[in-house]
This record gives structure tokens, sequence and C-alpha cells, in this order.
């Protein structure tokens, strides 16, 4: 998670440096790419199947109403399911449910190569997100079922469940592959030293240590 966590803004960077930090994925040239998961072929994306072997499974997936379905953040609280539809590939989106437990977060992350549109299925949610410095403004909202939020491209977003129910949402994302950085985790598992986290946070170095020795455990 640390590494891959680096990886994504070394990543970001790189792709900025060299030209390719373009806001939307590239537009399709064909109807569409169904994601050929077997090749061993690189490319910006992943290469089609064969499209007379593709069929309607091939756009569709099952299972988005199941609670708390997905995968399970551990440090968090909160879990996602990756709506994986091969049709997908090269199409600019990519779908999530999120379950978030009365209590729990989805910490401050940011997507580098997507914004995001996410509805709320169940419960309420404090959703809301972070624009740039030196603003630093906060746009948020406390969303209940049928409410929906949307957070711009590579910004700061969260979401808290501060209340009694459980909160599931469905959030699209404007890429194929957004990315996700999660900020504390990006700062504190990665091994950054000690007291460059504590002038980063105006404290000393034995509680950086301290909050650094949670992410590492
Ligand atoms: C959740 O937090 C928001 C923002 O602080 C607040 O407006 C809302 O009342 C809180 N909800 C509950 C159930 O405490």
């Amino acid at each position: 998670m640390a590494t891959s966590a680096v990886l994504l803004v070394v990543a970001a960077v790189v792709a900025l440096v060299a030209g390719h930090g373009a806001a939307f994925d590239p537009n399709p040239l064909q109807d569409f790419c169904v994601a050929d998961t077997t090749s061993k072929v690189r490319v910006n994306g992943v290469p089609c199947k064969d499209p007379a072997a593709v069929t309607p499974d091939d756009f569709f997936f099952s299972g988005v109403d199941r609670a708390g379905a997905g995968t399970a953040s551990r440090r968090y609280g909160f879990t996602a399911l990756s709506v994986q539809i091969p049709g997908l590939n090269t199409l600019g989106a990519s779908h999530a449910r999120v379950d978030v437990a009365p209590g729990a977060v989805f910490p401050p992350h940011y997507h580098p190569r997507a914004s995001e549109t996410a509805v709320v299925l169940d419960g309420a949610v404090y959703f809301g997100f972070v624009s740039s410095y030196p603003e630093n403004m906060v746009y948020a909202k406390v969303l209940r079922k049928g409410d929906v939020f949307a957070v711009p491209q590579g910004l700061v977003h969260f979401l808290y469940n501060n209340g009694t129910e459980p909160a599931a949402l469905y959030a699209t994302l404007s890429s194929q592959n957004p990315g996700l950085v999660l900020l504390a985790d990006a700062l504190f598992a990665s091994g950054l030293p000690d007291d460059l986290l504590a002038k980063t946070f105006l404290t000393d170095v034995g509680t950086a240590h301290k909050i650094g020795a949670k992410f590492r455990s």
C-alpha cells in the first residue's frame, strides 16, 4: 500500500512532466474494446478482446446491492467494491460501491486522473472536498439517500459517517484508472523521515514518530 501510494504520486508527476497530464482518458477509436486481461501486451489501458467473442456479460456486473461487499480497509472502517466491467476498457469511466460504517471515514484522499460523482444509496454521510492552496476552502454537505455530490478532478475529498446508520454510496469516476492517493498513508506509511514529517505538521519529532508507528504496525 505504502509503495503503491508513492508510486502513484511519482507516476502522476512523471505523466505531467511528459506532457500527458490530459484531463481525460483518450477518446476511443471503436465502439468498444472489451478488456482482454489475459494479454501480455503492454499498452495504455488493456488490449481488446476479439469483437467476435464479446458477449453481453462483458458489459455486466452484479452484486452492487450487497452491503459491505468488496475490500475492507482495516485502518479506516470502509469497504470498497470495484465494479469490474471489461467492456468499459478505454471508455474513460470506472465505478465503485463504498460502504462506510457508523463512525468510520474514507479519509482525505484524491484521484490524480479523475473527477467523481457519488450517489448515496443508504444512510447519511458528511461528504466534501477541499479546494487548492491557498484558499483551502471546504465544500461539504451532509448527504442522504438519493443525494448526489461531485468532486472536481485531483482535489482532496473525504467521507465521514458521523451518524448511527451504515452508509453506502455508488461512485462514478471519469477515468478507467483514476488512481488513489490517501494523504495520511502517503505521508505516514511511506517511510518518510520523522524529522521531515515533524516540520511538515508543525510538531515535534516524537509526535511524528508516534503517528508513523501506527501506520507501520
Ligand atoms: C456530521 O457532521 C456535520 C459536519 O460537522 C454536521 O453538520 C452534522 O450535523 C453531523 N451529523 C451528525 C449526525 O452528527
